[in-house]
């Protein structure tokens, strides 16, 4: 029987992908989109099916035939034409945008190296790229010094929720050593996390069969910063109640406000009480290369787990998010199995394999981009990366406090401003003297704004509740940002706020 390896139905089909991708990177990421253009076309789930249909149909049918590189070619910009482009200048909608040039370079060249970054055979570069990354971050947080031979003080984790469940799994290996052979002992675990701190405690908490119930919510202050004493009670509370408390989840900068919590507080608690102190710095860590922010983090370097997303303000491609762990001689018995296919002891270099210190198997290398981008810019360009984004932020402030009552700030730390938009008969604001109507009004409102926003492409910004009531977002990373985007963006806000009250009348 002759077998036939299947081939592209064209030769130059990797060549016209290619070129597309290097036209999106230049238009995208080198220069990226012009401030006029659109940030997204916005696109019902039938318009979007229906664009593809006149190409090649999204849902793929029962049988798909293989396409010639021209079609395949037009299928690449279609997916640029209704993609959001995160690159754009107007972008604010997450916490993450614009990529780094030298990132997406990083991210193709792993792609195309592709390998699993599990074991030195596999990657012998990677892994010893790994290993420098993981201990350059850990020396950045302040973190005792960790010689080239020993192992890494944690691993990459795909994003900062994958970080927070595996650190909380450590956790729970400390409080019981034979969790991994036995499974959970008779302990009702609960932890702790402010309440105004990322979900990812939650469902780590589901998945790790403690329930989300073990998740005890800690008052805050009204920026929404964990109140050390309000913890001290509720751990106090916990244990009369019977539970066991085993961890505490201190936010370096909330997803929302960028509210960072008194890290040096929680790790006094922590030491009191013998709990297991992670740090999820997912959005605020990279606080840490800029000299003039890195206080924010006072404490950071008591934390026993600390995880890190540099795909967040760093501009890396999604996702590089690293997890460090204090004591890294607690990744191999928590997660080891010694599967003797392919961590042979008796190998070569085996002692460098990452992958018994890891849960995962295959892994993508996103150590790469992080690396080389480190290179590119230096411990400097990354510091000021962090100061323009504050600088930005700040003029932001400034705008609204001088916009004669249009905006008002209602929280925000850093690098994030929260505000609303007020109607013209609102102003002067006072919240306290609002009635209930006008308050629903004003709720209301927000997500109306938004997607006028949307629809003409000028902007994307977050909303989302803060004290009940519905607040605008604009939160800064790229730097291809400038204060005149940011100017352009809440005149349009303020445009698209008078045309839904005007709809509304
Ligand atoms: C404070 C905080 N923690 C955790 C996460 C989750 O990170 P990831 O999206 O990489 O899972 C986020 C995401 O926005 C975040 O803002």
């Amino acid at each position: 029987m002759t077998i036939t390896v299947p081939t592209p139905a064209d030769p130059s089909l990797l060549s016209g992908v290619a070129a597309a991708l290097i036209d999106a990177a230049r238009d995208f990421v080198l220069d990226p989109p012009a401030a006029e253009s659109a940030v997204v076309q916005l696109g019902s789930p039938g318009q979007i099916r229906d664009a593809f249909a006149a190409v090649a149909p999204l849902d793929l049918a029962a049988t798909v035939e293989a396409q010639p590189s021209d079609v395949m070619a037009d299928l690449a910009q279609l997916v640029i034409d209704w993609s959001v482009h995160t690159s754009h200048p107007r972008f604010f909608n997450q916490n993450f945008a614009g990529p780094d040039p030298v990132a997406v370079a990083g991210d193709w060249l792993a792609s195309a190296l592709n390998t699993t970054n599990a074991t030195f055979e596999a990657a012998p570069v990677f892994t010893l790229m790994e290993r420098a990354v993981l201990r350059k971050l850990a020396d950045v947080a302040g973190w005792p010094a960790y010689p080239a031979e020993t192992l890494a003080p944690g691993l990459f984790a795909p994003g900062g929720s994958t970080g927070t469940l595996y650190a909380l799994q450590l956790a729970r290996h400390r409080h019981q050593p034979d969790l991994v052979r036995v499974g959970a002992g008779p302990d009702r675990l609960v932890l702790f996390v402010s309440d105004t701190g990322h979900y990812a405690a939650m469902k780590s908490a589901a998945l790790l069969g403690l329930g989300m119930d073990a998740v005890i919510k800690v008052a805050t202050t009204p920026d929404g910063v964990m109140i050390p004493s309000a913890l001290e009670t509720a751990i106090a509370k916990a244990k009369t109640d019977g539970y066991m408390p085993f961890c505490v989840i201190g936010t370096a900068g909330t997803t929302v406000t960028s509210a960072f919590d008194p890290l040096d507080q929680l790790a006094n608690v922590c030491d009191a009480h013998g709990l297991w102190l992670h740090v999820d710095g997912a959005w605020g860590g990279s606080a840490l290369f800029s000299p003039a922010q890195r206080h924010r983090l006072a404490g950071i370097e008591r934390a026993d787990s600390f995880v890190w997303n540099l795909h967040k303000m760093m501009g890396m491609t999604q996702q590089c998010s690293a997890l460090l762990v204090k004591d890294p001689g607690q990744l191999g018995p928590c997660f080891a199995t010694g599967a003797d296919y392919i961590f042979q002891p008796d190998k070569l270099y085996a002692d460098e394999d990452s992958g018994d210190r890891h849960f995962q198997c295959a892994r993508r290398v996103d150590v790469l981009k992080l690396w080389l981008s480190w290179q590119a810019y230096g411990d400097q360009g990354f510091a000021d990366r962090i100061d323009q984004a504050v600088a930005r932020a700040d003029h932001t402030r400034a705008r609204i406090a001088a916009s004669d009552g249009a905006f008002v700030e209602v929280a925000g730390e850093f690098t994030n401003v929260v505000f609303i938009w007020v109607p013209p008969e609102l102003r002067p604001f006072r919240l306290e003297a609002m009635s209930e109507a006008a308050r629903d009004q004003l709720h209301g409102l927000a997500p109306q704004i938004k997607a006028r926003l949307q629809q003409a492409g000028t902007a994307m910004l977050g909303y989302q509740p803060v004290h009940g009531l519905n607040t605008f977002r604009l939160l800064f990373m790229n730097p291809k940002v400038t204060n005149a985007d940011v100017d352009a963006t809440l005149e349009a806000l303020d445009a698209a706020g008078a045309a839904a009250l005007d709809h509304e009348s």
